[in-house]
């Protein structure tokens, strides 16, 4: 057993308190890789950012789990080198049995997810609690989710959506213990959140997404005041991006976003997590795609793996600065 704290990781408990007073959310990026890592940890360094480093499932079984763990460990080494001693929570994203968010606070997590929210609702809530009652024996904090995202992702996928129930979460709330709440309001995991037959075209034919349901956030906000709100499937799907990797031999189509004034606009309120893995991918993917193309000869994984980092880095530091509002607020 290893507690994270002897690792010099935190919980989110404190990081969610000051988000919601501060009116801002807290980024939780996903890694699987040391190029991600080290882009997440300089950038929310640059910017004086708390951070959330989010492990899933895949992850786990992509880059192995204790590798991972001792990443964790060496962010926090690594930020101190850099120069700021940021808040820094290992997070699983995700979970989706009782076993694997064991597993994972027994071997240093400081955050779990369990997913429960494609079972019955009486099953979701015996088995959130079933993890919060053994996380909390160790200071681990859980988040739960009531509602289903749409998208398809390696590990996540649901073909139908349904919104969070504001009539649930006090129930959910209350019997299950949980720290925190993902709820579903219209985003959607993956770079293709939304079929074109359910969006507008702009001038330029840029497909535009519905927006998301503020409503039903604000009825949540009002059952459960101050309570902290997740918001997965976030990213925006800048579409520089989705032009670069268009035009060096890539074909993504139709991928749309959550505009980024809809997210400034949910981490003013209880929003204080909102999860980012599509965009980071989006990014490296351009870049690795660019030179690939511009320099046919390159064989060095450094010379696109490094391009690939730096935009990552910029990638993330937007994100704090310009619409999470994190930036700057640690001290
Ligand atoms: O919400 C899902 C995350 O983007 C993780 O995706 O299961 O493909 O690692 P993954
Ligand atoms: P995106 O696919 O929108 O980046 O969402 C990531 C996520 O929710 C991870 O849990
Ligand atoms: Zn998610």
């Amino acid at each position: 057993m290893i507690s994270y704290k002897d690792l010099g990781l935190v919980n989110t408990r404190e990081m969610f308190k000051k988000a919601i007073e501060g009116g801002y959310a807290i980024p939780a990026f996903n890694f699987n890789n040391m190029e991600q890592m080290q882009a997440i940890i300089s950038a929310c360094v640059e910017c004086s950012s708390p951070v959330i480093l989010q492990v899933s499932s895949g992850a786990r079984k992509y880059a192995n789990q204790t590798l991972l763990r001792y990443m964790a460990q060496g962010a926090v080494e690594y930020a101190k080198e850099l120069g700021k001693n940021i808040p820094i929570v290992l997070h699983l994203d995700h979970g989706n049995s009782f076993e694997l968010c064991k597993s994972c606070i027994d071997m240093g997590f400081s955050s779990v997810m369990i997913d429960g929210s494609h079972l019955p609702y009486d099953e979701n809530v015996a088995l959130t609690k079933q993890v919060v009652d053994y996380a909390h024996q160790f200071d681990v904090t859980v988040e739960g989710e009531l509602g289903v995202l749409a998208g398809v992702e390696d590990e996540v996928s649901a073909e139908v959506a349904h919104y969070t129930r504001p009539e649930e979460v006090v129930d959910f709330v209350s019997k299950t213990g949980v720290d925190s709440l993902a709820i579903s309001i219209g985003t959607s995991h993956g770079a293709n959140k939304f079929k074109p037959e359910q969006c507008t075209r702009n001038a330029d034919g840029i497909l535009v997404p519905p927006p998301l349901r503020f409503d039903i956030l604000e009825e949540i906000e009002k059952q459960i005041p101050g309570f902290p709100i997740v918001l997965h499937g976030s990213s925006s799907v800048p579409q520089e991006y989705v032009k670069i990797i268009n035009t060096h031999g890539g074909a993504l189509k139709d991928a749309v976003g959550i505009p980024e004034e809809e997210l400034r606009k949910a981490a003013k309120s209880a929003v204080c997590k909102i999860n980012i893995d599509s965009d980071g991918r989006l990014a490296m993917t351009a870049m690795v795609r660019k030179v690939f193309v511009d320099n046919p000869a390159e064989f060095d994984p450094r010379k696109y793996l490094g391009p690939a980092r730096d935009e990552l880095k910029k990638l993330y530091m937007h994100k704090c600065e310009n619409v999470l509002g994190s930036a700057g607020t640690v001290e």
